[in-house]
Parts: structure tokens; sequence; C-alpha cells
């Protein structure tokens, strides 16, 4: 088959046909895919919804309503979408109500996987077209007595640490999250999402809120971060060729347990074995922390309540 290269391309991303058979949006910039593991919407549900869903059940049954995710990195909308698409009945009663954040400079992956639903048959959804065709209100919301449980999602557009430096000044945070799904492109790619500054200011602000991030870095400084900041960190599921992935957990999460438990599913603490990789790793935290700094969280990691 011949493929009309402008056809499947936008300004910044591009349709990709991958050697491992799998359809991918890339950024065309950094030639980085989103969803590199798995087949994508199979990658959403696997790293990001699956790991969730004890803490949404949890969250739910002591009356948490709605439970607020945020979708950090809507790109084109498979992690969003397999929130909105599971059917939450096979988990939790009609107390459950969702409210998902998306985030993003732009909605051109989503649009440009819209464009292409036989490759991205999950975004034939109406919610994808309403958040795309409702300019003056990115929103949508279902309610439908069938389905018992109500579920609303909204866009918000542009870059997230200066959403999340204007919520911070007039400390109104759009809506506080209980589950975080962190999926911005690598640290090289887009180090502001990484960087030390945007994760304590995170761990800070939500350190007495249930709070379960999720994340596809098994980076051994961004998994020190949250844990010198009193988080608590635990490996999660295997993805693909990746053999693990990291899910970080305020203090107030911890307390109520929000993690998978590690019977049910490969979500453990770090242990002590993790603790000598970081004593021996040249970079136990970003660069850009002086070494003072370091100094300092590092004591603070040795003595987290994790490793005792
Ligand atoms: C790895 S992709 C996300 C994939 C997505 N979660 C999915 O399920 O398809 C990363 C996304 O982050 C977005 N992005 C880049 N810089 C950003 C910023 N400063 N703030 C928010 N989003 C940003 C990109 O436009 C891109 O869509």
């Amino acid at each position: 088959m011949i493929y009309d290269r402008e056809y499947f391309m936008s300004a910044n991303f591009s349709v990709v046909f991958d050697s491992d058979g799998q359809t991918r949006i890339m950024d065309c910039k950094s030639g980085e895919r989103m969803h590199p593991l798995l087949e994508p919407f199979a990658e959403a549900k696997k790293l990001y919804l699956e790991q969730s869903l004890v803490a949404i059940k949890r969250l739910t049954d002591i009356g948490t309503s709605p439970v607020v995710i945020w979708d950090v990195g809507l790109g084109a909308g498979a992690n969003a979408m397999a929130f909105i698409s599971y059917d939450w009945s096979t988990i939790c009663d009609e107390r459950l109500a969702l409210n998902l954040v998306s985030f993003d400079i732009t909605l051109e992956p989503l649009t440009l996987a819209f464009n292409h639903q036989s490759a991205f048959p999950y975004t034939s959804h109406p919610a994808v077209e309403s958040i795309l065709t409702n300019k003056h209100s990115r929103t949508w919301s279902c309610n439908q007595r069938a389905q018992k449980y109500h579920i609303e999602w909204r866009y918000v557009e542009g870059d997230f640490c200066q959403t999340w430096r204007e919520s911070a000044q007039s400390k109104r945070f759009l809506l506080t999250p209980n589950v975080i799904c962190f999926d911005p492109f690598s640290q090289p790619v887009m180090p502001s999402l990484w960087s030390p500054e945007l994760i304590d200011n995170i761990c800070d602000a939500f350190k007495e809120t249930p709070v379960l991030l999720i994340t596809y870095s098994i980076s051994t400084a961004i998994r020190a971060l949250f844990l010198s900041n009193g988080w608590y960190v635990a490996k999660g599921k295997s993805i693909g060729r990746r053999p693990e992935c990291t899910l970080a957990v305020s203090p107030a999460g911890n307390a109520i347990g929000l993690l998978p438990s590690s019977s049910s599913s490969s979500a453990a603490l770090l242990d002590k074995n993790w603790l000598a990789k970081f004593l021996r790793s040249d970079r136990p935290f970003p660069l850009e922390l002086g070494s003072f700094a370091q100094e300092k969280r590092r004591s603070i990691v040795l003595q987290h309540q994790q490793f005792s």
C-alpha cells in the first residue's frame, strides 16, 4: 500500500508504521513515539488505567467524589480514552464520579489520530469529537442512567508548567488530583516537565491529598526526587520490553492504600536492593541539583520509612 506522506502528517506530528507492526503518533522534531512499548491503546490500558483501578475503587469506597484524574500530556488521547471507555460497573457502584482533566499544548496529535480512526479506533468515541469540535468549552460528560456512573472530561490547553504556576499563584488548582497519569515525552525532549522544581511542587502541594502518580519512567533520579519529598515509590508492571514502571504515592495516599497490592500485581515498594543501586548511581538526582542539595536529599532518602 502507498501512503500519502502529507496526509499522515500535521505540522509537528506524524502517523508512523513501526517495524513491530504498530501504528503510532510520532513527534517529528524528536522522533519520539507515543506509547512506544505496545499497541498504543493496549499500553494506555495496562500502564495507566489498570494500575489506577485499586486507587479509584478505594477512593470511591471512602466517599471521594469525584475522583479526579490528571492526564498530563493528552497527546493522541489513548490514556484519556482508556479511562472513558472502561466499564466502571465491574469495579465500582453508582457512587463513582470521575473527573478527567487532560493537559497539552496542542490538540494536533489527537486530531491526527481522530482523522485516522482505522489505526486509532478508540478515537471514534463521541467524547473525542466533542473535545475537538467544542471550541468554546473543551469538555465532554456522560451521565447515562444505564451506566449509573458519571464521567466528565475537560481539556486544558497550555504549557503544563505555566498552568501549574498560575494555579499555584492563585492557590486554586484545577481540581485537586487523586490520580496523575504523567506521560510527557522523555526528559531530554521535555526537561521542564521532569524538573526538580515541578516535581517538588507537585509533591509538596499534594502531600496531604491521597494521590497516586503513574509514569513510564524508571529513572533513578526521578524516583529519588519523589522519595526525597517524602512520597512512597513502588515499581509497577512490566510493559513490553520495559521490565517495570513507576508508581509514586503521596504520604496521604499511602496511608489509605492507593497502591495496587503486591499479591494482585507486580507493584511493590522499592526496597533495599533499589537503595543499593541508588547509592551506586553516578546520577542519583537530576544534575541541576547542586551537590549540597543532593547530599541533603540523599540523607532524606536513606531515612525514608519505606526502607526501614
Ligand atoms: C508522550 S505524548 C502523550 C501521549 C498521550 N498520553 C496518549 O495517550 O496518547 C506527550 C504529549 O505532551 C505534550 N506536551 C509537550 N510539551 C508540553 C507541555 N509543556 N505541557 C503540556 N503538554 C506538553 C505533547 O504535545 C504530547 O502530546
